[in-house]
């Protein structure tokens, strides 16, 4: 499913990072907890469901975009805990995604969109490479 990579199999741990393409109907379950702790207002809520039941539904590309922008979050913050409990991980978009949500009974709103290992620093790992200086990867506008 992830085309041999041997890095699923020596970790201890991999992680299928999904993404739901259903996010508009769990925002009214998703919200209501900031309602009831008096961060949001009954106006805001609504209006915000309201927005998401608009947009959403029939508009398969932001329901997608949605999923991956969500989902890629998710991956970098447990990888920056990870890495902050001095563990390695392992990003990978090199899978099967219909294999993966086959064998994982996926719902059809379930995308995977990363997979994450997560391990022990082995020695001889890579040391992290060289990054590309900040005027190339940032614009001021
Ligand atoms: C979206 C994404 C997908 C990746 N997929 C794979 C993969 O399938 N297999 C792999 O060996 N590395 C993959 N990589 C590369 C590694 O996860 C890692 O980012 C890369 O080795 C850079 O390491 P560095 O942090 O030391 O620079 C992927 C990276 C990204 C950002």
């Amino acid at each position: 499913m992830s085309y041999g990579q041997q890095k699923v199999v020596d970790a201890p741990v991999t992680f299928i990072i999904c993404g739901t393409l259903a996010a508009h109907e769990g925002l009214p379950q998703a919200l209501q907890p900031s309602v009831d702790a008096g961060i949001l207002n009954q106006s805001m809520f609504e209006g915000w469901v309201a927005m998401a039941k608009g947009s959403h539904p029939g508009n398969p590309q932001l329901q997608r975009d949605e999923a991956f922008r969500s989902a890629s979050l998710a991956a970098m913050t447990l990888m920056l805990a990870a890495q902050g409990m001095g563990l390695s991980t392992g990003s990978m978009s090199g899978f099967d995604p219909l294999g993966v949500a086959r064998e994982f009974r996926l719902t059809a709103a379930e995308v995977p969109v990363i997979l994450v290992t997560v391990g022990y620093p082995a020695p001889g790992n890579w040391p992290q490479k060289p990054r590309k200086p900040l005027h190339e990867v940032i614009e001021f506008a």
